[in-house]
């Protein structure tokens, strides 16, 4: 398998194993030699900590002076097939919908730096640099970058809260933006040395309060910088109404087969990813923030980003969220195009709907013309993920 080609690969499965054979090769580990119960019961208590929301790092980065002890090996392993391995997906999802900046791409709370990776495999992107508050692990990082033939990215060790990224067309934050408290101050401080245009990637965990603190973060920022995903407005958010409500989107992810069996052995789910995410731009001065993106083409469509999708046996129905709400998208079986149209979206694409081609009915819209909906952001162009 060409190693490349197959990062980028349409199929998710194939892009996972690639993905975690790479990382395994990287961190010089032999997949006869791993214990997987270890493995399993490491995964298991990172799992824990994480769902109860205290700091878990990844320790295959913090070593300075102690030994390396097999607990440290357990945690870099299940932090790279797991965790890294998720948000190389992810990255992937956002950087296809929404490709990054011609020029650099720096990843700050980097660890392995899973999105600047994906980052690099793409054609806008020029160089790459990582920042960690621990010492990024560059011998593993330069290893995958060799293999790629990309060139080895720049690591520095800051804390991300002070650093003032180098001239930057791309920053990613993949689930550490919380690690410094979820404060948009940082993510203003950050855009003060970044030229205008220039984009920012923030990944956090689909929880419930992780999702409201980062929608905390857009209504902070919203008047300052543009909104270009997943809102497709600068409205207050529609689906943050009642105290249970959140924003979060959720896919199908595979992990590799080594990522699989620790889930497996440890009893944890892997097939569900829940992430909320935000990407912001800083705003071109002669084009105010809050109008970038958000101009529809005619008066009858409206962009709108999609939640959720349920295919039922008598209709599917998709969330969606524009500028007037949340609105439930639905098509019945019979109307065979129409249903499929619905049910081939993925949650995050953002398409464009015509009301022309729909009706409003009984508290839904009705898509009645398959064509009335286009996808013009997908999130997964390429298949779908295939049945287990
Ligand atoms: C959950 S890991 C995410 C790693 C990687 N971005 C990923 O998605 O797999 C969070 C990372 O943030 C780093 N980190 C935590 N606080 C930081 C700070 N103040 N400055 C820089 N890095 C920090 C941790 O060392 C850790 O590597």
């Amino acid at each position: 398998m060409t190693l490349q080609p197959a990062l980028l690969s349409g199929d998710d499965e194939e892009r996972a194993e690639a993905y975690e054979a790479l990382v395994l090769d990287s961190l010089g580990v032999r997949e006869e030699a791993l214990n997987m119960r270890r493995l399993a019961q490491t995964y298991a208590r990172i799992s824990d900590a994480l769902a109860a929301q205290s700091a878990v790092r990844p320790t295959n980065s913090q070593q300075t002076t102690r030994n390396v002890t097999q607990d440290d090996i357990s945690n870099a392993i299940v932090w790279a097939v797991i965790y890294g391995a998720r948000t190389f997906q992810i990255a992937h999802r956002l950087l296809i919908a929404y490709p990054p900046k011609r020029g650099s791409f720096c990843e700050l709370g980097a660890g392995l730096g899973p999105f600047a990776l994906r980052a690099a495999l793409s054609p806008e992107v020029s160089d790459v640099s990582l920042v960690d508050i621990y010492q990024p692990p560059l011998e593993s990082i330069a290893k995958m970058y060799s293999k790629l033939q990309l060139r080895t990215p720049r690591a520095t060790r800051a804390d991300m809260r002070s650093y003032k990224p180098s001239p930057t067309e791309n920053l990613a934050v993949p689930f550490a933006f919380r690690e410094v408290g979820s404060n948009p101050s940082i993510i203003e401080h950050w855009l003060d040395t970044m030229s205008a245009g220039s984009r920012i990637y923030v990944v956090e965990p689909g929880t419930k309060p992780i999702a409201r603190e980062l929608q905390r973060a857009r209504d902070a920022l919203r008047q300052k910088v543009s909104i270009v995903g997943p809102c497709q407005h600068d409205k207050d958010c529609p689906r943050l109404i009642g105290s249970n409500d959140w924003c979060h989107f959720t896919w199908r992810v595979p992990l590799g087969p080594i990522g699989r069996k620790i889930a497996a052995i440890g009893q944890r789910k892997w097939h569900e990813l829940h992430a909320s995410w935000l990407i912001l731009e800083k705003p071109e001065p002669e084009k105010p923030g809050a109008k970038q993106n958000r101009e529809n083409e005619g008066v009858d469509r409206s962009r709108a980003v999609v939640l959720s999708i349920r295919p039922g046996s008598k209709e599917c129905e998709a969330r969606l969220c524009c500028d007037g709400g949340e609105i439930r998208l639905l098509a019945g079986r019979r109307n065979r195009e129409a249903y499929s149209a619905i049910s081939n979206l993925e949650p995050g694409d953002v398409v464009e709907l015509d009301s022309r081609g729909t009706r409003i009915h009984g508290g839904g819209t009705v898509l009645e013309e398959p064509e009335a909906i286009r996808s013009v952001a997908p999130i997964r162009p390429i298949q779908r993920l295939r049945t287990q």
